[in-house]
């Protein structure tokens, strides 16, 4: 059980952050005010919490609900600008016009990262600026102007130093942060809004599937596509994810963890699962769907892919027809939520094939190295994490 109770959010003090790139940041909205239809938060001037302020959090109980925390970041601009001004403010809700371009035609992405808390109780995060090169792709796709490498960098570190209290010790999970950009100006035929809002929120989470320790069941989808050639597939647009609530509470409903999606043209190639790349294991060599497209880029794909060719796999990325589950030895998942997961089965129709998992699994290997570069314990002699504080 998190004890929500420990601080009223009427007793929060306003006081300034001393951060520099708060200094630097902090202002309003940038832009015509006629045109700024969503209100802008307060803003906030200091964290007055410190770490010693979450040892009340049963962070044992986490799983992947949303706890919300102390802060968020706020920026905004006009269709034609730059973002140029951000700032913290205390978490809450904001104020949107009906006819906002998100809420209307989903103009909108998301990203997600997690900062992670080292046994010496720093904070990592993990190739932050993956995520904000991402966004910006995404930005390109959806006609949205969108944050620089460095202001979406720096919204990140802000967000997490802010929250640092809803960090958990390490071992205990992470604060996932939860960047987002959308269309919040109005419009009512379909065309670009004239406003957008970059937006950082935090939670602390732990597992993303409550299976924890044990294996994922996956259902293979033959009915429901979640993206075609020439769509959004390889973007993170919020888009993409309604459609793929019907598959999955089916499946869920079925006892499968979560589905596996196919190409939507001849339904033979695999693709990847609702929020997370998958991979194949046969012998010394590991086989992931190539990104062509209608596949999501991810963080952690790339990361596993280096980190499995530099412990002497062989790693394929290419098409991998859905005949190819049967010769697996093993079959993973990997996502900055599900880190790397392994899949205990795959059903299509009628045929369950079964996965090794456990101890001694290529799996297990390549998690415990990404677990150990995101926290501290392993080096990063790459040059992936960012120390934050
Ligand atoms: C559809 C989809 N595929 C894959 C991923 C994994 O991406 P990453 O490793 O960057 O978290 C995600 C998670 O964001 C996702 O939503």
């Amino acid at each position: 059980m998190i004890h929500r109770t420990l601080f009223p959010r009427s007793s929060w003090p306003r006081s300034c952050l001393s951060s520099s790139s708060f200094s630097k940041l902090g202002g309003g909205c940038h832009g015509d005010a006629s045109r700024a239809v969503s209100s802008m938060p307060e803003p906030c001037r200091s964290s007055p919490f410190s770490d010693d302020e979450s040892r009340d959090i049963d962070w044992d109980s986490l799983g992947f609900g949303l706890l919300p925390t102390d802060y968020m970041y706020v920026m905004k601009c006009s269709e034609d600008e730059n973002f140029e001004r951000g700032q913290l403010s205390r978490y809450g809700n904001i104020e949107l016009s009906p006819a906002a371009g998100v809420l209307n035609y989903g103009q909108g992405l998301f990203e997600g990262l997690k900062a992670y808390r080292k046994e010496d109780g720093g904070l990592l995060l993990f190739r932050p600026h993956d995520n904000a090169l991402r966004m910006r792709t995404g930005a390109e796709r959806m006609c949205m102007p969108s944050p620089s490498v460095e202001q979406f960098v720096d919204a990140v570190k802000q967000t997490a130093i802010a929250n640092r209290r809803w960090v958990p010790p390490s071992g205990k999970g992470s604060l996932y942060l939860r960047p987002l950009l959308v269309g919040t100006g109005p419009v009512l035929g379909l065309a670009p809004a004239p406003e957008y809002t970059f937006l950082v929120y935090a939670s602390p989470v732990r597992n993303y599937f409550k299976e924890d320790s044990g294996a994922l069941n996956l259902y293979v989808e033959t009915k429901f596509d979640r993206a075609s050639r020439g769509g959004t597939g390889g973007v993170k647009t919020i888009s993409n994810y309604a459609p793929a609530l019907k598959a999955i509470t089916r499946a869920k409903s079925r006892g499968f963890s979560d589905v596996l999606y196919l190409d939507s043209v001849n339904k033979r190639t695999l693709e990847e699962v609702s929020s997370c790349n998958i991979f194949l294991v046969k012998g010394n060599v590991i086989s992931t769907p190539a990104t062509s497209g209608t596949i999501l880029p991810g963080v952690t794909r790339k990361s596993v892919i280096d980190i499995a060719r530099n412990r002497g796999y062989e790693v394929e990325e290419r098409a991998i027809d859905m005949d190819e589950l049967s010769d697996a030895r093993e079959v993973f998942c990997t996502g900055t939520a599900v880190g790397v997961a392994p899949v205990g089965s795959i059903t299509c129709l009628d045929k369950r094939i079964e996965y090794q998992t456990g101890a001694g699994t290529t799996c297990q290997e390549l998690y415990s190295t990404l677990v150990g570069i995101q926290t501290g314990t392993t080096e990063d002699k790459i040059g992936w994490t960012v120390e934050i504080s």
